[in-house]
């Protein structure tokens, strides 16, 4: 049983599982894109398109949650054959909720990943020739002061700016931006325009990942990206002269 006093399983409209969390009043992904969708359009699908010929690549993925982001991650990278070493780091506060991932209803997508989601449940690492996780039980601020020049992707995908600010200031990014190589992909599902500004100010260009059958998302990167639609912040700022990142 997966349900407790502070999580409950919901359906999303892709047929998959996510949660709801009831201290921060939020699901965990977008109920209408769905759970897996979700995770695999405005995360892994944008990353690998820029990703997809390195030897090795090292994967911040904030924060771990039900995991989403890291198992998407393994199921298309297997899913492709893509034969690149991945490294999927991964903070995560809540020890009791990683602790229950045994007992999640997984999308059958992640069946073939079921003895890495009980490793990890247990153990918060997995290791094989291909693929190594580790989750942090702690900070995500804390941890990722730790890495510099270090992240090929960083899947930026807290709790919302409202309810969890301290995971999108201008000085958050400011380390994120440390930890982070300097062709570093980020994707995010957060369009809103402080979140973009706090990226922005730390020399991040802004690009939209939209599609079909999504709601749009956001890239940033330090590099030019011509595989995406650069989102024109001069302009932005002009016409919303007043808006302002988050701050600490
Ligand atoms: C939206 S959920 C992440 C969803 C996840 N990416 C997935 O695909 O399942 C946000 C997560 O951030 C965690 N969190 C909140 N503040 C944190 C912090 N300061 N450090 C680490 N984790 C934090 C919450 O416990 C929650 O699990």
């Amino acid at each position: 049983m997966f349900d407790d006093a502070l999580h409950t399983m919901t359906l999303s409209e892709d047929g998959s599982y996510t949660a709801y969390s009831k201290e921060y009043n939020e699901h965990y992904h977008s109920t209408k894109d769905g759970a897996l969708h979700e995770s695999l359009v405005k995360h892994v699908v944008p990353a690998f398109k820029i990703k997809q010929i390195q030897d090795e690549v090292n994967i911040l993925d904030i924060c771990f949650g039900l995991g989403f982001n890291t198992l998407a991650t393994l199921y298309f990278h297997k899913k492709n054959n893509f034969n690149s070493k991945l490294n999927i780091y991964s903070p995560e506060l809540d020890a009791s909720l990683v602790k229950s991932l045994k007992n999640f209803t997984y999308p059958k997508e992640f069946d073939a990943l079921e003895h890495i989601i009980l490793e990890l449940a247990e153990n918060g690492v997995y290791d094989d020739d291909l693929w190594h996780v580790e989750i942090f039980l702690g900070d995500a601020r804390e941890y990722i002061k730790k890495f510099e020049n270090k992240f090929d992707i960083v899947y930026q995908d807290a709790f919302s700016p409202s309810s969890n600010p301290m995971l999108w200031t201008k000085e958050y990014f400011a380390d994120i931006k440390k930890a982070a190589k300097k062709d570093a992909i980020l994707t995010t599902y957060s369009i809103s325009l402080s979140t973009r500004l706090a990226l922005h100010e730390n020399s991040f260009n802004i690009y939209l990942n939209s599609g079909e059958n999504f709601r749009s998302s956001t890239v940033a990167s330090f590099e030019i990206l011509p595989e995406f639609e650069k989102v024109d912040m001069l302009h932005k700022i002009s016409c919303n002269p007043h808006a302002k990142p988050l701050r600490d």
